[in-house]
């Protein structure tokens, strides 16, 4: 493999794990963004994401001295003094009006260093942006001397690194065969399948990878709903499918519905692409409402275990929130399924309290408003007249539940990452409800 000389323009989580990973394969890697006091940061490889592993690899190729930090795109791609090989966009793409994703800073990273590429180079799409954005890069570059390709991202939050130094497939498009080739044999050793197509084509497999798994995660919910109807269990249930292969075991667990910073703004982005091709795509339309649904109907549970009734008063109800962030392992609030199903209980009149292990209680952010955070577990479990579990952070299920029953007000835990164990919630003395679990006649009706 060669070492190439590579510049990524971004340092969110994906521009930041992309560039200490190929640093960490050998390549020798210049990371830009414009915010100076980020970069003075990482230049003393403070991370300030949490994603495990991505601390170490920072220090290890600073320390290597294959992986530095500037400010700005351009001084990124001039301070390779024997000329870039491969710049990476890794800019944000945050879903604009309409659910079209905002190319803004696309091109303003475009116009940075349009005169410093050295002919001959290669730009690298890895943010997920509308088809035919390949295209329309290379446009508006003007520089037919630098192919553009589409290289997307599939790395989960949380598990980033790992994802991206155990990749499922690489898939690069491009209308330069060549290039397309080159951006693949940076990757060449972590062996991965390789996809080689056009721009269009590769575009296309990141929002039909993320459609589709926002598709699998509805269903299971759907399901879900189905068993509590019929009195099945869902971990059975989808015990049951995921050893077809066909089907898997992964995306299989139901939850208060998808969220964080993808999935929702690609199955919009999709919808849109689908819209402008004239193509009424139902099936993403059914997936994203039935996530909406998704939300009221932990609600629902919420109210029911609360109150006796579905439609039951909130008011003057104290709830405790267990989990804010969008899935475990992460401190991304973004479009979190907990804090949209927190503003649901705040409309219904309930007092909320929160805890995350991810979220210190002096946290101030917008999203929280009308949460008290609280420092410690028991503390916010103390005098409420429920539990909700919203993320399936693991520490949860170790707490000392029967103290915790002695603290609340009433013993009632809506649980619905199903992330407890049923037996111990009830030797503790606490009424629990899972979702899509085979159980008592208050968790069928809703
Ligand atoms: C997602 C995709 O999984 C990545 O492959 C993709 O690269 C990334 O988006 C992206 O576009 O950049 P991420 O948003 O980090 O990754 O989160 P996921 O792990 O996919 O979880 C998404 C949501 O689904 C979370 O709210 C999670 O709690 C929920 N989920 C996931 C479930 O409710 N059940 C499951 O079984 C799995």
């Amino acid at each position: 493999m060669f070492a190439r000389r590579i510049a990524v323009v971004g340092t969110g989580y994906v521009g930041l794990t992309t560039g200490a990973c190929l640093a960490s394969l050998g390549h020798h890697v210049i990371c830009a963004d414009v915010d100076e006091e980020k970069i003075r940061r990482l230049r003393d490889g403070t991370v300030d994401i949490l994603e495990p592993g991505l601390s170490d690899l920072v220090a290890e190729g600073l320390a290597a001295g294959r992986l530095s930090f500037t400010v700005g795109a351009a001084v990124a791609v001039a301070q390779h003094t024997a000329g870039v090989e491969v710049v990476f966009l890794c800019v944000p793409t945050p879903m604009g009006v309409g659910g079209v994703a905002d190319l803004r800073a696309v091109e303003a990273v475009l116009d940075e260093v349009r005169d410093a590429l050295p002919a001959g180079c290669v730009i690298v799409n890895k943010s997920t942006v509308p088809v035919g954005t390949a295209i329309r890069t290379a446009e508006l570059l003007g520089r037919p001397d630098v192919a553009v390709t589409s290289n997307p991202e599939f790395l989960r939050e949380g598990t980033a690194v790992r994802d991206f130094l155990n990749p499922d497939r690489i898939v690069v498009g491009s209308s330069a065969q060549d290039a397309a080739e080159r951006v693949a044999a940076l990757y060449s050793k972590l062996g991965a399948p390789t996809v080689l197509t056009d721009s269009a084509s590769a575009e296309l497999v990141k929002y039909a990878a993320n459609g589709f798994l926002a598709m699998k995660l509805s269903y299971v919910n759907a399901v879900a709903e189905l068993c509590e109807r019929l009195g099945a269990d869902i971990l059975d249930v989808t015990e049951g499918m995921s050893y077809d292969r066909r089907i898997g075991r992964e995306f299989l667990d139901p939850g208060p519905g998808w969220g964080g910073s993808c999935l929702p703004k690609d199955t919009q982005a999709l919808l849109q692409v689908a819209d402008a091709a004239d193509f009424e795509f139902r099936l993403m339309r059914a997936s994203i409402d039935t996530n909406t649904r998704q939300r009221q109907r932990m609600v629902d549970k919420i109210r029911l275990a609360i109150t006796g009734s579905r439609t039951g008063s909130l008011n003057r109800t104290r709830v405790a929130l267990l989990g804010l962030t969008f899935k475990a392992g992460t401190n991304d609030l973004r479009d979190s399924p907990a804090l949209m199903i927190a503003a649901l209980l705040r409309q219904a009149g309930a007092e909320l309290v929160g805890y995350d292990p991810a979220i210190p209680a002096s946290t101030s952010h917008p999203d929280l408003v009308g949460i008290e955070l609280a420092a410690d577990v028991y503390a916010a479990l103390s005098e409420v007249d429920a539990a909700v579990v919203l993320t399936e952070w693991p520490e949860f299920r170790t707490l000392d539940w029967s103290r915790i029953a002695g603290l609340m007000r009433a013993p009632s835990v809506i649980d619905t990452r199903n992330l407890l164990d049923a037996d111990v919630m009830a030797r503790a003395g606490l009424t629990w409800t899972g979702v899509g679990r085979r159980q008592s006649a208050d968790n069928a009706s809703c």
